[in-house]
């Protein structure tokens, strides 16, 4: 357990992401209303950065480069989505957000392979 402070609760406003460094480790923090998350800030479809891609509406997250999509609440997959995201643990004190950080969180994009396992299937 590192938690560490990220940011004030008001500076992400809701239905909105913001992408914060904490000790060389880049992260986004998501406001979805009800609640906050703290992810990596790039898509793990195709790498998009979600500062730019990510938009927030009735507590699910959408990249809106191909449409992958994600329950903020449950952390569901929505659709079409193939991959789930990752997130830090996080906790809401006194209005900062804090996060369980360990070593940065990253996606495996070795997206040839994926290709090839789909297209033999
Ligand atoms: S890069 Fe985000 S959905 Fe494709």
């Amino acid at each position: 357990m590192a938690w560490k402070r990220i940011c004030e609760a008001t500076e992400v406003a809701e239905n909105s992401v913001k992408k914060f460094e904490v000790d060389g480790v880049p992260i986004l923090v998501v406001n979805y209303g009800a609640g906050f998350r703290a992810i990596p800030p790039i898509c793990p479809h195709m790498e998009e950065p979600l500062e730019e891609s990510g938009v927030v509406a009735r507590c699910v997250l959408t990249c809106t480069k191909h449409l992958w999509a994600w329950n903020l609440q449950t952390l569901e997959m929505q659709g079409e989505t193939e991959r789930p995201l990752k997130t830090y643990d996080i906790k809401h004190e006194n209005g900062v957000i804090l996060a369980d950080i360990d070593g940065e969180l990253t996606y495996d994009f070795d997206s040839e392979d994926d290709m090839d396992d789909d297209f033999f299937k």
